[in-house]
């Protein structure tokens, strides 16, 4: 049996970019700050146009985009429930751009003037949720908010935030159905979704999108995979740890010139893998282990010819690995299909 020449790989690395495990918020606290978020919320959860006019500021700003990224920012102060990390203690005054994990820059559009481009509050362990009037800092192309606490939903005000270039919320409590306020970022190529509790369908607005990488995994999704996955140019894709079902789309195949690594570890994902996947001659990891995919590997995968991490174990796999899949030039390429004889 030629698959015993191929060994089991297991991959951390999905698992490596950041650690878990020291962050506390009971069920309880995470529900009571979701409910702040929802009494805070106006009848839908966007701004209304004009609203920075309304609000009462006592400092005077360089320039107008300052001032609304002011009451924006205190806004999400007034919304933060813990800050064990002291992050946002020096978040007072009109010099929002000396704020803890706050970044200006000249602004696109007018490079006379220093806008709010960036917030990085990455590892602060901040809970908390997202106001609305965050929609009001028109400027940013970067919103990294990875490994804190925040809860509840992603504003629709965000979709007034057309110039962002990478929205990351990973790890993180948020909840609801696929935060759909992101297909409406024109410029979006990174979007990070991963750790969190969304749940329900994956929009295939999702697949036009012109996105580089896009992170999805150890959510609650639990849809088939949209069948216009192949539009989607992004060259890593990881759909790992959710509920996803049906089988992968067969537009699979023209991700050739652009796809790198895609992972749909731990879903419950069925059928044949098709035998478009062997066209993918780019791809360094390709790993579908642990669905209930059926049937044989098809012979195409041969074509996977830079392949590093090719993983199908714990599936429903019948027969032989092709001798031509063992002899990957990968070296550490790993190829164990289950034997149904073996059940
Ligand atoms: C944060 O500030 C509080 C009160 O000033 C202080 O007791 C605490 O040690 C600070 N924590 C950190 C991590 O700096
Ligand atoms: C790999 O990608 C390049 C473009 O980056 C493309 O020209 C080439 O055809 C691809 N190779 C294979 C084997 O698909």
């Amino acid at each position: 049996m030629r698959a015993s020449g191929c060994f089991v790989f297991l991959l951390f690395f999905l698992f490596s970019s950041f650690s878990l495990g020291s962050l506390a918020l009971s069920d309880a606290e995470a529900s009571f700050i979701t409910h702040r978020q929802l009494l805070a919320l106006r009848e839908n959860d966007d701004l209304p146009p004009g609203y920075e006019y309304e609000v009462d500021v006592k400092f005077t700003f360089a320039n107008p985009r300052l001032r609304r990224a002011y009451i924006a920012l205190q806004a999400w102060k007034k919304a933060i429930y813990s800050d064990p990390l002291n992050t946002t203690r020096n978040w007072e005054g009109a010099d929002v751009c000396n704020y803890m994990g706050v970044f200006c820059a000249p602004a696109l559009d007018d490079p006379q003037l220093m806008v709010v481009a960036g917030i990085d509050l990455n590892h602060g362990d901040i809970a908390g949720h997202l106001p609305v009037e965050l929609g009001l800092l028109t400027d940013l192309a970067l919103f990294h908010i990875n490994s804190n606490r925040f809860c509840g939903i992603i504003p629709k005000s965000f979709s007034k935030l057309t110039l962002m270039h990478e929205f990351d919320v990973s790890n993180n409590r948020f909840v609801g159905q696929f935060p759909k306020v992101v297909l409406s970022m024109p410029s979006l190529k990174y979007l990070d979704l991963r750790y969190n509790n969304f749940e329900g369908e994956l929009p295939h607005k999702l697949f036009d999108k012109e996105l580089d990488v896009l992170f999805l995994n150890n959510n609650r999704f639990d849809s088939n995979i949209p069948e216009n996955l192949g539009n989607s140019p992004a060259s890593v894709i990881v759909f790992a740890n959710n509920k996803l079902k049906g089988c992968i789309p067969r537009s699979i195949g023209k991700m050739v010139n652009t796809l790198n690594e895609i992972v749909f570890l731990n879903n419950e994902l069925s059928g044949c893998l098709p035998s478009e996947i062997g066209l993918l001659g780019n791809v360094t990891v390709f790993d579908a282990r642990s669905n209930g995919f059926t049937g044989l590997l098809p012979k195409s995968f041969k074509g996977l010819e830079k392949v590093e991490i090719l993983d199908v174990s714990d599936n429903k796999l019948t027969g032989f690995v092709p001798e031509n899949v063992c002899r990957l030039p990968g070296t550490i390429s790993t190829v164990r299909p289950r034997h149904v004889s073996q059940d």
